[in-house]
């Protein structure tokens, strides 16, 4: 049974994840309005991929007897200068996740609930990957920037982007 303060940290987070996904259909909506088709299919797969982290969270709850608690979601920024603006506070935001995982990593560790930090390994891991992938997009777009030819290049590359269902929910669990 998860404690009360793990429930209270888990429903947290499932609402940071769906602010999350808010976030990245605004930065795609925003690109998609400004002829960035490419960046703006990134971020809709961004958006697909963070509300499979909610329901990551939300199916563990429930599986070990918990209550999923859906609180309001915040307002988002609506416009972004460019796309590499966006990229840059998709890492700082990204950077924001991983001090919140790491810290539902210690309240597991002082809880002495060996499940929920043996849930979040694959949450540690994922933060890796986001924080890698959102520098990656930020040196793609440093490279051409200002230059028409590069841009439309690079555009057209990530409108190939495609999404794929994370391992925990594509083993059911
Ligand atoms: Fe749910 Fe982008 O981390």
């Amino acid at each position: 049974m998860l404690s009360e303060k793990m429930q209270e940290a888990l429903n947290a987070q499932i609402n940071a994840e769906m602010w999350s996904a808010y976030l990245y259909l605004s930065m795609s909506m925003d690109c998609a309005a400004k002829g960035h088709k490419g960046v703006a299919n990134w971020f809709a797969i961004q958006f697909r991929e963070e509300q499979d982290h909610a329901q990551i969270f939300m199916n563990y709850v429930l599986a070990r007897g918990g209550e999923v608690k859906l609180a309001p979601i915040a307002a988002v920024d609506t416009a972004w200068e460019s796309p590499l603006a966006a990229f840059r506070q998709t890492l700082e935001h990204e950077r924001k996740v991983t001090a919140m995982i790491d810290n539902l990593c210690r309240i597991a560790e002082e809880e002495r609930d060996y499940a929920t930090a043996n849930m979040l390994v694959w949450f540690v891991n994922e933060q890796v990957e986001e924080e890698e992938n959102a520098r990656g997009m930020i040196e793609a777009m440093e490279a051409v920037e200002g230059n028409k030819f590069g841009t439309y290049m690079l555009d057209k590359e990530l409108a190939a982007r495609v999404y794929s269902v994370p391992s925990p929910l594509a083993k059911g669990e």
